[in-house]
């Protein structure tokens, strides 16, 4: 509130109080003349009029709400609250600061998270043989206080902060494996995802399919914890200035001809062959989704040689990526879920993941039956917990 909202709001409740206040001494002094009977000689509709003194329970109840608006002045910031933080004080952060509502919110969350986080630490990490987590995510959460606090928080925290976080895939992975924690991360999963990657986790238009193991970030449980904890954009820039309209139709046509759904397509020769040149040029499209086109999940761009879209593979939706451009956007989570939150919804996303979809990129290749039996497991408890 600004001060002069506060002053304001003050001032008429000050000038209220005191109109009342004068009121009330005012009829304390007044002495009415009374009459022999103990009346003061009004008399209405056969009902006369005594000098009585106001009943005590009334006058306690009274003296007894001031005090307690002077008393809640003093206790909280009722009073040009921009001026006086009153002297009630709560725990956040491990530290004492002055009430606000906002203070208090935080409070209360942290005593409600306090509960999350212990259950999470003795009913699913020491469950799921991971309790290596606990240490790691208190020097986080430390970590992560002290960039909340600090107004210029050390350049190189940031960067220590997304390694703590990478050291927690071990236990993602093997929450993963846990079908209490995968319970509890398809709620999670239904509560705070489903809005844009769906229910069933397939993805829309704009917003990735999280079962197909083809991934923009990487599918590892260090990738998908860096992505739900940052959060990511997705900067695919517009070339119709830099190439021209030209320019544009010939590109696409390169991209209908190394994607993986075009046979209905009849591909203009001439303009494959300038669109590839314009593609390979160094610092144009080879820069981000790599020589051979199958993407890079440093960059996030995709792979343009297989049959999984974002937006669409079509010849005119692909004209209109690159035409205008594309920036997904996938909010960040840390601030919003904390970190055992997101602990659950990366094992949860992990255990989605068909990761036989794909045995060249699969990690065991030369055994692949027994990995595609894991995750056909994992996929089995999964669809269990729902
Ligand atoms: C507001 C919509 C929105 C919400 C809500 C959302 N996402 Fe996303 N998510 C996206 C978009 C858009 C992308 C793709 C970003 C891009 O295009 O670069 C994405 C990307 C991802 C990726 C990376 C996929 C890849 O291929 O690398 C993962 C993993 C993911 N989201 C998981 C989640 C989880 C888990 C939640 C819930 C906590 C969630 N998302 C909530 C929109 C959303
Ligand atoms: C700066 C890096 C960068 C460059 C350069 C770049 N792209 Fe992209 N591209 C991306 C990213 C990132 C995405 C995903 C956008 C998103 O997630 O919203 C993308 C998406 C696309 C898509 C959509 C794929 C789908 O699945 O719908 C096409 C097609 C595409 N790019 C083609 C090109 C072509 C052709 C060029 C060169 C003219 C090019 N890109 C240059 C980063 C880049």
């Amino acid at each position: 509130m600004t001060f002069f909202w506060s002053s304001w709001i003050t001032i008429l409740s000050i000038m209220c109080w005191a109109g009342i206040l004068g009121v009330l001494l005012m009829v304390l002094k007044y002495k009415p003349e009374v009459e022999e009977d103990g009346t003061t000689g009004h008399t209405y509709d056969g009902i006369q009029e005594y000098d009585k003194p106001l009943p005590k329970w009334w006058l306690v109840i009274f003296f007894g709400s001031i005090i307690w608006a002077v008393a809640y002045w003093i206790f909280f910031p009722g009073i040009f609250p921009s001026k006086w933080e009153g002297i009630t004080t709560v725990e956040v952060d491990g530290k004492t600061v002055p009430w606000t509502s906002h203070n208090e919110l935080n409070s209360e969350l942290e005593s409600n998270n306090k509960v999350f986080t212990d259950n999470f630490e003795q009913n699913i990490l020491a469950k799921a043989d991971a309790s290596g987590a606990t240490k790691t995510l208190a020097t986080l959460s430390e970590m992560q206080a002290t960039m909340r606090h600090s107004e210029k928080p050390p350049a190189e925290l940031q960067a220590q902060i997304d390694e703590k976080v990478a050291e927690l895939a071990p236990y993602v992975e093997k929450l993963a494996e846990n079908p209490n924690a995968l319970k509890v991360g398809s709620r999670l999963f239904l509560q705070n995802c489903a809005v844009c990657h769906g229910s069933n986790a397939k993805g829309a238009t704009g917003y990735p399919n999280l079962t197909d193991n083809d991934w923009l970030y990487g599918g590892e449980a260090a990738n998908i914890l860096t992505t739900l904890h940052n959060g990511r954009v997705g900067g695919m820039t517009a070339w119709r200035d830099q190439i021209g309209e030209d320019g544009v139709r010939a590109v696409s046509e390169y991209v209908l001809s190394i994607s993986g759904n075009q046979p209905g397509y009849e591909l203009d020769k001439a303009k494959v062959t300038q669109g590839e040149a314009i593609f390979n040029e160094p610092t144009n499209c080879v820069l981000c989704h790599g020589p051979d086109a199958k993407g890079m999940t440093s960059t996030g761009a995709p792979n343009l040689t297989d049959k999984v879209w974002l937006y669409g593979g079509d010849r005119e939706t692909i004209r209109e990526t690159i035409r205008y451009g594309r920036a997904g956007v996938m909010p960040e989570w840390e601030t919003k879920l904390g970190n055992e939150r997101i602990m659950l919804l990366a094992a949860y996303v992990y255990s989605l993941s068909d990761r036989s979809a794909q045995p060249a990129k699969a990690k065991t290749v030369s055994a692949p039956a027994p990995q595609a039996a894991t995750t056909a497991t994992a996929t089995a408890e999964t669809t269990a917990a729902k």
